[in-house]
């Protein structure tokens, strides 16, 4: 049975629907990232989870039990947001005491509870600081304790590390996730950003307009997009206009190039027109332009951008990005120059909108 259900989920501000009809079953201990654009709901849903809103239908559980009437200092979860919300006139240990006093602990009970929070976020010896004398990425770690002190039976994370500069965010990612696997505590973590939801979740929920759009893996995800929007949003893609040359050997024409899809192109006939994507790693460059997997292409551009050499080529009106990895003796492809990239028939994604 799953930890936090929330079954058929629907929230109106007014006469606007946020959150339409949002289906997520999320395991004990599992950490689950909602994943999508600014606007499209992410916050709602987490807001609902901890009780700050209330849905306009459907129901939420937690651990086989319903939520919906709940308020939130009844419904034992931890959050941490953007913004670090800890208190200003409160020292380290204060913030991280604060939920254990509000709960009426025993003093020594929250003295010990307190330092283990702070040996668990490495910073026990700033426990007399101010949030003011301390960086972003400590006031977040900060956060997370005051959040775990009170063991919640879940974590929703609000895009905990958008306000820190990129070297924090990711080390600070990976601590957040070492944490929680280290408690075994079930967590949402809310991100706009898909290389951190890549990273660091046992699954991911590629939210749209107020939908679950897909969820799975974060492998599942980016290999296998099941529409346009999962396979645009979540990694660099190129989508690409191609039109069905045979059906029954599944075979499509992309510029002057017939390749050959190993994913069947379904009931489509001779002449329509299909979508498909293709990662900018996939391919690589070759020699020969023989067999059904490669596709010739003119150079428009390429950049050097360290680690990889991008590359975006002309393909009969379709444009192709490829990356190549960078290598000491790496020499630009030049504008106006003819390439071929290999596939293999798995690299020819079929996109359904
Ligand atoms: N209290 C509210 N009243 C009216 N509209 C709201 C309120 N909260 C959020 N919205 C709207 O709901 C939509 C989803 O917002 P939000 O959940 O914050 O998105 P995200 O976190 O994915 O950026 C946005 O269009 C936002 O303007
Ligand atoms: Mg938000």
């Amino acid at each position: 049975m799953s930890f936090l259900a929330l079954d058929n989920i629907k929230k109106s501000f007014g006469q606007t629907q946020v959150v339409k009809d949002f289906n997520m079953s999320i395991e004990k201990g599992e950490f689950v990232s909602f994943l999508g654009p600014s606007g499209c709901g992410k916050t709602t849903v987490l807001r609902m989870i901890a009780g700050f809103e209330s849905p306009s239908d459907g129901t939420i559980s937690i651990n086989g039990k319903n939520q919906n009437r709940l308020k939130t200092n009844q419904r034992n979860i931890g959050m941490v947001f953007q913004a670090y919300a800890l208190f200003p006139n409160m020292t380290v240990f204060d913030n991280v005491a604060f939920g254990l006093k509000v709960a009426g602990k025993p003093k020594e009970e929250i003295e010990t509870r307190v330092k283990e929070m702070l040996a668990l976020i490495r910073l026990d010896h700033l426990a007399d600081r101010y949030p003011y004398q301390m960086s972003g990425g400590q006031q977040q770690r900060v956060a997370l304790a005051r959040a775990l002190a009170p063991k919640p039976q879940v974590l929703l994370l609000d895009e905990p590390l958008s306000a820190l500069d990129a070297k924090i965010r990711v080390s600070l990612r990976e601590e957040i996730r070492q944490i929680q696997r280290q408690l075994g505590i079930t967590t949402v973590f809310v991100t706009h950003d898909q290389e951190e939801a890549l990273s660091i979740s046992d699954r991911i929920v590629v939210m749209n307009a107020g939908r679950a759009e897909q969820i799975g893996t974060p492998s599942e995800i980016y290999n296998r997009p099941n529409t346009r929007f999962v396979a645009s949003f979540v990694g660099t893609l190129n989508i690409i206009e191609a039109t069905v040359v045979d059906p029954s050997a599944n075979t499509v024409k992309v510029g002057d190039n017939t390749v050959r899809l190993r994913e069947p192109v379904g009931a489509l006939k001779v002449g329509d027109k299909i979508s498909i994507a293709l990662r900018p790693e996939a391919g690589s460059l070759s020699e020969s332009a023989k067999g059904d997997t490669a596709i010739v292409g003119n150079v428009i551009s390429s950049h050097f951008l360290g680690s990889v050499i991008r590359t975006k080529m002309d393909v009969g009106g379709n444009q192709i990005s490829f990356d190549m990895f960078n290598a000491p003796d790496a020499v630009l492809p030049q504008p106006g120059e003819v390439l071929t990239l290999r596939f293999s028939s798995g690299d020819f994604l079929i996109v359904r909108d």
